[in-house]
């Protein structure tokens, strides 16, 4: 499974700031969507291209543009939506997928609540947002679901994996690649990232 961690100096940079117990919501949403942004960039590098010609200044001139039907944001509940401002600012006219999981407290199982899925998915790559791959139980729950919906090629983009969540992903999702911008050390006994992020739901949005 293809894990690239993002070592560009912007990426580092706007994490180390993320990661700072005191930075507001506002700081924290945009560095979120910042990030995002770099990460999507990485992630459409292999985007096939196609050559046109168009009117010039001084005439016929050849240039490219993205081929077909390429590409669906999937952001997942909640705090996936931090990211997809970011994706979006790139790729402003992708479809979006919306998925809606919730990792429960005691077991961190994620129950899936809400999928709203685009119609063609087999005719596109998924990009995945989640900021957090943490037990990877919720990254691999969206795998299934989106596979199971005809998805073929799906990536995922992430701002912080734990290694017991790209362990998981590559024993059920060995395919999938996943773009991140930290691999942090472990999970504690409450299955969050150390050192993390904190909840990064509840850092995006403002809660508790
Ligand atoms: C968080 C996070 C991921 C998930 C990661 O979501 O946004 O989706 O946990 O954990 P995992 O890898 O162990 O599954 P959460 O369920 O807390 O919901 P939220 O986004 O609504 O805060
Ligand atoms: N969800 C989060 O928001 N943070 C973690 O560290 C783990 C799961």
């Amino acid at each position: 499974m293809p894990v690239i961690e993002i070592t560009h100096p912007l990426v580092q940079h706007k994490l180390g700031l993320m990661r700072q117990v005191d930075t507001s919501t506002k700081g924290f949403r945009e560095l979120a969507a910042e990030i995002a942004c770099l990460l999507t960039c990485e992630a459409t590098r292999d985007l096939e291209t196609e050559p046109v010609t168009v009117q010039g200044w001084a005439g016929p001139v050849e240039v490219r543009r993205i081929a077909g039907r390429m590409i669906t944001l999937v952001p997942i509940l909640r705090a996936g939506l931090g990211m997809l401002e970011g994706a979006l600012d790139l790729i402003p006219g992708a479809k979006v997928s919306v998925v809606g999981l919730q990792r429960d407290e005691t077991t961190h199982h994620p129950r899936a609540y809400y999928a709203n899925l685009v119609d063609d998915l087999a005719e596109r790559t998924a990009l995945v947002l989640d900021p957090m791959l943490a037990t990877g139980g919720s990254l691999a729950a969206c795998c299934d679901l989106l596979r199971a919906a005809g998805c073929r090629r799906i990536k995922a983009l992430c701002l912080v994996a734990a290694p017991e969540g790209l362990a998981l992903m590559a024993a059920r999702h060995p395919e999938v690649a996943i773009h991140v911008a930290a691999i942090d050390r472990c999970l504690n006994e409450n299955a969050y990232i150390l050192p993390g992020l904190g909840d990064a739901g509840d850092r995006i949005f403002g809660t508790r």
